[in-house]
């Protein structure tokens, strides 16, 4: 009688946490990336558009504390620009001879500056939700840039049957569909230097080829080295196809 009660307990239990956790994540909308595949290349066009996105936009509430501001000369800035880019944030030095931390102008040197002093910082002006750091966030979540896009792109309305917790917005690609992150992206959030419409649907590409080219700007590198690999392979085997018929010719 106690094992019955038991499992009734036990089913009653999953039965309610299947309905409190049911709002899995929605399956990320399934794009072509320039950097897909063994030939991926990083669209520098794309890269610097999503630059300006995320010092625009994104930079406000995320760091990206891995990437230094001459590394923008990767996807195609020149250093004038860089100089420029990186003169426009204040970053803390020191001490100086007093002991004392001080602001500066950052150089291309310096990593780039975050938006808030601590984690505590940044939850406290975020409804206590953590933005988190965005240079891995493509390589940390499971097929992170479609994931990252449709995240971007996938506000809207709250279904009847969904009550949102106090400052959490609806977006059904976050696990539990409550993000505490405000849709960031409107139409024309931005203006584009070389004319490109900015619509949601661009700034999320954009921000996207930035973002992964910020996780691994080594990639480019990476995937010409393993072709050259393949391809030094490939005419090795041919040589020594040869080699070893000359070497077995007499042998019959
Ligand atoms: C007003 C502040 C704010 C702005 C602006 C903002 N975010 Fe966020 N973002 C947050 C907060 C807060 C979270 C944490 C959400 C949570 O845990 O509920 C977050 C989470 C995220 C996540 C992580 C989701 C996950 O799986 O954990 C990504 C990716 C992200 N933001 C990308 C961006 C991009 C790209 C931009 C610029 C287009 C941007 N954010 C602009 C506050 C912001």
């Amino acid at each position: 009688m106690k094992r019955v009660f038991g499992s009734v307990v036990g089913a009653a239990m999953l039965l309610a946490s299947g309905t409190a956790f049911a709002a899995e994540a929605e399956h990320p909308k399934q794009l072509h990336w320039p950097f897909d595949g063994m030939t991926g290349t990083v669209d520098r066009q794309a890269a610097q558009r999503g630059f300006q996105v995320y010092k625009e936009v994104c930079a406000s509430c995320h760091s990206l504390h891995r990437v230094a501001y001459r590394q923008l000369a990767d996807i195609g800035f020149s250093e004038e620009e860089i100089k420029a880019i990186a003169a426009e944030a204040n970053v803390a030095d020191g001490p100086n001879d007093a002991g004392e931390m001080f602001e500066r102008p950052a150089r291309p040197s310096d990593r780039f500056a975050a938006p808030f002093a601590n984690q505590e910082a940044a939850r406290a002006s975020n409804n206590g939700a953590y933005p988190p750091d965005l240079d891995l966030i493509i390589k940390s979540r499971h097929d992170g840039a479609n994931y990252v896009y449709s995240l971007l792109t996938g506000y809207g309305e709250a279904p009847h049957d969904v009550t949102l917790a106090e400052g959490m917005n609806y977006n059904p690609y976050f696990p539990g569909h409550q993000i505490a992150m405000p849709a960031p992206l409107t139409d024309d959030r931005v203006t584009y230097q070389d004319g490109t419409a900015a619509t949601i649907d661009q700034m999320a590409r954009d921000v996207v080829v930035f973002m992964q080219w910020a996780a691994e700007p080594e990639m480019e590198h990476r995937k010409a080295m393993g072709l050259k690999v393949l391809g030094f392979l490939l005419v090795m085997s041919v040589f020594l196809y040869i080699a070893k018929g000359i070497v077995w010719r007499d042998v019959k």
